[in-house]
């Protein structure tokens, strides 16, 4: 057996997973998040470490194999956010999420120091609030007598698993999100870090995802009921853990994730690509592979806000029973999905959603029909860009609440001209960071040769020529409403 432990925003969600991929029991432990002031969004490194060590005895109570055949345990986590660590390796304050937009200022001295060129070329990314590096400045700006007392920083999972073995260390994939490494040659960089007077030993050590880090500590053990022999990988961020737990592992394969964000993600393996920055690019997990990444803010929230707001009392089945009914395009109502702001395409966080097109006929499923079709435009503008930079997007692994309507996956590959493929069980990022743990105990040879065995196709949904066409035009008059409301917020 592994464990995949994933390390999530709202929950830690822990997997026991055999030798053939079936999740053979899991636990989910919660723990709050902290906003002390509009835009902050906070944790307690202690809580994840408390939650993490809870389930993992819950896990175990429920055990009835030998507690030496679990061999190793690896980490999917919540990229981005900051624990700054004192030399004892004790967190100095608490953990600044991903979430958290404090750093408008530190993203605009980033672009003044480095150069948005010169950003672009180490990094692959532009400064943006959730990021790092911004986070670190912070600190240093409003809280410096306890930045003097920093003496390295990790992110969330590299802390549980700090907890875990008594090592610090980073994954490229994780370090990449920090706008700190150079993704391209896979080390921190020496330029950025002289910019801002960060000493060289102030980011950890770096290693491969599936690179064994020690192993679990005798109180961990003790504590948790696992063995002392049981080995501890590094793991990877959330993203590239479900490109993994959904086999995004070699060139062609793109998947699109719809939670409350949505995610178009697609495989890489040339880390010097120019995206100019337009979408997120990383390190993968997989050994010596990249992946470039496009989010929508509001995907899976614009569908559960119009259900809160107009249809509270019903099941999420309910309110899209009869959206089958209405034909692509809903009868001329198009929506923006921009309730909270946009990433991909526009990092836009003041444009705000609409719905356009309203007829007196219009009834509630063809609301409920144009919030669908709108998120997925908006995820299309992710696939489009990869599609102008050369890439082939003929096939694409769909997951999460986007994959639970026939509809919808449908509706995916007539937006994206491109045949949809729903897994038969999908555990997401706790899968991802389970078959690290498979592959870094040597059970395959490669990480594709675990996701064959460990991965199953359910169905395909194959384009519809006739919705590709009405689409492709409404697509063009969805781009549209950005440019013609984008002032109506400022
Ligand atoms: C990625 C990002 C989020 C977090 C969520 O850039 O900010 O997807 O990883 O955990």
């Amino acid at each position: 057996y592994v464990i995949g432990v994933d390390l999530g925003t709202s929950a830690v969600k822990i997997l026991l997973v055999n030798q053939t991929g079936e999740v053979v029991s899991e636990v989910s432990k919660d723990y709050p998040l902290i906003q002390e002031k509009a835009g902050y969004s906070e944790q307690d490194p202690e809580a994840w470490v408390k939650q993490t060590i809870a389930g993992m005895k819950e896990l175990l109570a429920d055990f009835s194999g030998d507690k030496n055949s679990i061999e190793g345990i690896s980490f999917s986590g919540q990229m981005h956010g900051l624990v700054l660590l004192d030399e004892s390796n004790e967190p100095l304050r608490h953990a600044i999420l991903w979430n958290d937009t404090r750093t408008t200022a530190e993203c605009e001295e980033i672009y003044n120091k480095v150069g948005e060129s010169k950003l672009l070329d180490i990094t692959k990314n532009p400064a943006l609030e959730g990021f790092t590096l911004p986070k670190i400045l912070w600190v240093k700006k409003h809280e410096p007598e306890l930045f003097e007392k920093a003496r390295v920083f990790v992110l969330p999972k590299d802390y549980v698993r700090l907890k875990l073995t008594g090592e610090v260390h980073m994954d490229y994939s994780d370090a990449a999100g920090t706008l700190l490494l150079n993704v391209a040659n896979k080390e921190w960089s020496s330029e950025i870090c002289e910019i801002f007077e960060l000493s060289a030993d102030f980011c950890p050590p770096l290693v491969n995802s599936h690179d064994q880090v020690g192993v679990v500590l005798p109180e961990i053990a003790e504590s948790t009921g696992l063995s002392e022999q049981t080995r501890v990988f590094a793991g990877g961020a959330d993203n590239a853990c479900g490109a993994i737990g959904s086999g995004i592992l070699s060139e062609g394969k793109t998947m699109a994730s719809i939670g409350t964000s949505g995610v178009v993600l697609s495989y890489e393996s040339d880390g010097n690509k120019d995206f100019q920055g337009k979408v997120h690019y990383f390190n993968h997990g997989a050994p010596d592979a990249f992946y470039t990444m496009g989010v929508t803010l509001a995907a899976g929230y614009s569908l559960s806000w119009f259900k809160e707001t107009f249809a509270k009392d019903e099941s999420f089945t309910d309110l899209l029973a009869d959206v089958d009914t209405v034909s692509p395009g809903a009868d001329g109502l198009l929506f923006t999905p921009y309730l909270v702001g946009e990433r991909t395409p526009h990092v836009d966080a003041a444009i705000r959603a609409s719905f356009i097109g309203m007829d007196g006929s219009h009834e509630r499923k063809h609301f409920a029909r144009a919030v669908l079709e709108g998120i997925t435009f908006s995820l299309n503008e992710s696939v489009e860009i990869f599609r102008n930079q050369g890439k082939v997007i003929d096939s694409v692994i769909s997951i999460g609440g986007g994959a639970k309507n026939e509809t919808w996956l449908q509706m995916q590959a007539d937006v994206f001209n491109a045949k949809i493929v729903k897994l038969s069980s999908e555990q997401g990022p706790g899968m991802g960071a389970a078959m690290l743990a498979a592959y870094g105990c040597g059970w395959f040879a490669s990480m594709s040769e675990c996701a064959n065995a460990f991965l199953q196709v359910d169905k395909e949904y194959v384009p519809n020529e006739e919705s590709v066409q009405k689409y492709k035009e409404l697509f063009e008059l969805y781009q549209d409403v950005y440019t013609q409301t984008k002032e109506l917020n400022k």
